[in-house]
């Protein structure tokens, strides 16, 4: 087994390390929960205090155009493009992954106005499904959601699909799509492809527009560190912008919004995605939390990233073994995204003991044990303390006191 010495030797070496002091972690714990809610980046306090301070209570109204408040869903999305491979004004922050979800979804299927079929997964995040399910109720039902069970999807993609909706990593095991070749299959059918990046945007370099895709959306509060329910974002490639049209049309979304015209009219380009008035306090949250990213090479995260769930399994598999764990993400590391998941049957009191000490990572019904593993501020060491934690909290049967039991609304 790997000594801690080792491991320290490896943050030492790792051209990683410097980012770790731009984050504010408490002392005393072990964060693998970052592919839930990312923890605060040290520049976010300072610049909320100056736009709540400065701007918002300086300047007012004013602040709209003197501090490029309209401008900020356009501009913060061009800070996001880099790292899912979207070139300038084709990402957009704006609403939630949901809703976002939604309104792409819906100018998908106008697209394809013979095909009746959106193909999705069993295992995508609810949300995704439910929202085709929802679109498809306002579609006089003449659509039909077809759910692959399994990760092999190519099998379900034929001539009458309209879009493939698919998690690009799995949210319970961390299974990675194979996003270039899904992607093909659609387009070979016929079909349009959105993927939901939530898991890997901000962990593993994604590339949307060398694969040609044609709608993506997801999360900013997870590897992006955005912020609790931070504002989403969506990708649609220039190809698509003016042909497409989405169903919520606010007024922001509007050619000219301040016209205040009697009828709606798409803007051009991606603008037209756009709702509502923007949530400026927690754009501003997310706009700061990337400067983190600046200038970071994505193959290295990705590379730190694959390093450090390898030796977690490793360490498990030799410290743990015994303690009834499954390893539920794929060992294949071009399968495996940024996080490790074990299932075990008394997973729900297990995670809450190792919080209790220290160790934090979540539990997804119905038995998996989840730890995220952020490149940018977890150390190689981080990977060896949290093993030996789990071991004690087995070993010492710490896992089975009563209130570790008790279930609290979020897992
Ligand atoms: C893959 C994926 N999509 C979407 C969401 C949630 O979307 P929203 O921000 O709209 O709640 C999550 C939340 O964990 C997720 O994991």
């Amino acid at each position: 087994m790997i000594s801690r010495d080792e491991m320290t030797a490896l943050d030492s070496a790792d051209p990683l390390a410097a980012s770790h002091a731009q984050f504010d972690l408490p002392d005393g714990i072990i964060y693998l929960d970052g592919n839930s809610l990312g923890p605060v980046p040290k520049g976010v306090p300072e610049r909320l205090a100056q736009v709540v301070n400065e701007q918002w209570r300086g300047d007012l109204i004013k602040s709209w155009n003197v501090h490029g408040w309209m401008d900020m869903p356009l501009r913060v999305g061009d800070r996001i493009a880099p790292l899912i491979g979207a070139g300038p004004d084709e990402v957009l922050a704006s609403d939630t992954t949901s809703v976002n979800l939604f309104k792409l979804m819906a100018a998908a299927l106008e697209q394809r106005p013979d095909r009746k079929v959106i193909v999705g997964q069993t295992g995508n995040f609810p949300t995704d499904n439910y929202l085709a399910e929802g679109l498809i109720r306002f579609t006089d039902n003449d659509h039909e959601l077809r759910l692959v069970d399994g990760d092999d999807v190519l099998d379900a993609i034929d001539d009458t699909v309209a879009l493939v909706s698919l998690t690009q990593v799995d949210y319970r095991s961390g299974y990675v799509q194979d996003m270039a070749a899904v992607t093909a299959a659609a387009h070979d059918a016929g079909a349009l492809m959105l993927w939901d990046l939530s898991h890997s945007a901000g962990a593993m370099a994604v590339d949307l527009n060398g694969a040609q895709v044609d709608f993506a959306v997801g999360c900013s509060y997870k590897y992006l560190n955005g912020g609790p329910g931070a504002p989403a974002y969506l990708f649609v490639p220039r190809r698509l912008q003016d042909l497409v049209r989405q169903p919520l049309s606010g007024w922001l979304g509007h050619a000219a919004p301040f016209e205040f015209e009697q009828s709606y009219r798409p803007a051009p380009g991606i603008l037209r995605q756009q709702c509502g008035t923007p949530s400026i306090l927690a754009m501003s949250a997310l706009d700061a939390a990337l400067d983190v990213f600046d200038g970071l090479d994505m193959a290295l995260v990705r590379q730190k990233s694959l390093s450090l769930t390898e030796h977690f399994i490793a360490l498990m598999e030799q410290r743990c073994a015994g303690h009834g764990f499954t390893l539920a993400t794929p060992r294949e590391q071009v399968r495996r995204g940024s996080q490790v998941s074990w299932h075990h049957e008394m997973g729900y009191p297990i995670m809450q003991a190792l919080i209790a000490e220290g160790v934090i990572g979540d539990f997804r019904s119905p038995d998996i044990l989840r730890f995220g593993f952020a490149p940018l501020y977890l150390r190689y060491v981080d990977v060896w303390d949290a093993v030996m934690v789990i071991d004690k909290v087995m070993s010492e049967g710490r896992w089975d006191r009563p209130e570790f039991h008790q279930r609290s609304a979020v897992t």
